[in-house]
């Protein structure tokens, strides 16, 4: 899969609204992100970019585990190891590129990336959306 197979498509909506708005705006993010790599020559511009992803998903993050302890949500800690997982590659990630700009080993990957958030999505944000909502019929 490459990173154009990766724009927001409504099969990633995962129920709960706060939490799709946020990935719709995620993916935008990161989606933006590849076409500033390719246009864009500026470090700083792209270390700013960087910065902004790593501000939402930590946000992002930061929301989630909040709607999982409200609703006591049984495989909190698995999830949340993976959200510090998933954090801890893209720090690993911005540190490669910051290190060594415009390399195409560095946008392949991030595509590898890429992909892990869109499965996290896809199969642990689904999963915990669906029993939080189970829980409050
Ligand atoms: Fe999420
Ligand atoms: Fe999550």
């Amino acid at each position: 899969m490459n990173s154009t197979d990766l724009h927001w498509d409504d099969s990633f909506l995962i129920g709960i609204e706060e939490l799709d708005y946020e990935h719709k705006l995620l993916l935008r993010d990161i989606n933006r992100f590849h076409e500033e790599l390719k246009e864009q020559d500026e470090k700083s511009e792209i270390e700013r970019c960087l910065g902004e992803i790593y501000s939402r998903m930590q946000s992002h993050f930061a929301l989630e585990e909040y709607v999982m302890k409200e609703n006591d949500y049984p495989f909190f800690d698995e999830h949340k190891q993976e959200h510090e997982k998933l954090l801890d590659s893209y720090t690993e990630y911005m540190m490669q590129y910051l290190n060594d700009s415009g390399s195409t080993a560095g946008v392949s990957i991030d595509d590898n990336r890429k992909r892990c958030i869109v499965d996290h999505i896809l199969s642990s944000d689904k999963k915990m959306s669906q029993m939080v909502q189970e829980s409050n019929r």
